[in-house]
């Protein structure tokens, strides 16, 4: 479950674009109609900010494609994290099918509703992101503290993932033996 350090880099540079360059064309956008300034310039700036959104959109997809069998899977059938884990694939689905209505849905009356929901769920990702590490790392944490510290040192020590000798314990059994 816990990601390897230059994935989980990956994945928090990628959100963080994504975030900044999102939250950055919704100034950009304001201020392209504010006759006080140089419109021309914020006109380039939001043309800039939305092709860099789309770029970092497309290896966000990649990443997410990635965490399904390194992450997800490994997670779910460990029973950890499930509230904040499906919240988070429910926001990122939506994001992405609203993607897919900015880019292919010709409505005129539906773009507006689509583009509010997609900026309304994206101004929400850093929580839903905090959220799901912190409550993911706290039942991660309590599963390691209940077992016995003589069975910890055991299974470090051990050569295979699960050593024979090993007492039962459920959770980590399944963990270790669906993940080899
Ligand atoms: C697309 C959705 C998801 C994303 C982007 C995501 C991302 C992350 C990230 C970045 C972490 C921090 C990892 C670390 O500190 O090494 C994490 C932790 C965790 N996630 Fe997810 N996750 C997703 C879905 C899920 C789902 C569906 C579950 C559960 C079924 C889940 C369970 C966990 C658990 C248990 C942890 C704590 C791992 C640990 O500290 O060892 N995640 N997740
Ligand atoms: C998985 C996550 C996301 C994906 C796949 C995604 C993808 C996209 C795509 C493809 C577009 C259309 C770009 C274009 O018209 O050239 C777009 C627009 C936009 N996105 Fe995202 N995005 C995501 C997350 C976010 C986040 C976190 C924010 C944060 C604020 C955000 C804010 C915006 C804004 C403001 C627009 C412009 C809306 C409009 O044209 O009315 N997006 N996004």
């Amino acid at each position: 479950m816990r990601l390897k350090n230059v994935f989980r880099l990956a994945l928090y540079g990628i959100f963080s674009l994504l975030f900044a360059s999102g939250a950055l064309w919704i100034y950009a956008d304001q201020m392209k109609s504010n006759v006080e300034v140089d419109t021309e310039m914020w006109q380039q700036a939001a043309a800039l900010l939305l092709s860099l959104h789309g770029g970092a959109a497309m290896v966000t997809l990649l990443l997410l494609g990635a965490l399904g069998p390194m992450h997800v899977q490994r997670a779910w059938r460990a029973k950890k994290n499930r509230t904040t884990g499906i919240t988070s694939i429910a926001t990122y689905g939506l994001l992405i099918s609203t993607a897919f209505g900015l880019y292919y849905v010709g409505s005129e009356a539906l773009r507006p509703w689509i583009s509010t929901i997609h900026i309304a769920f994206g101004l929400a990702v850093p929580a839903v992101v905090a959220a799901h590490v912190m409550v993911g790392r706290a039942s991660v944490a309590t599963t390691t503290a209940t077992i016995a510290p003589e069975a910890q040192a055991r299974r470090a020590a051990a050569a295979t993932l699960v050593p024979a000798d090993a007492p039962a314990d459920a959770v980590l059994i399944k963990v270790m033996s669906k993940a080899s």
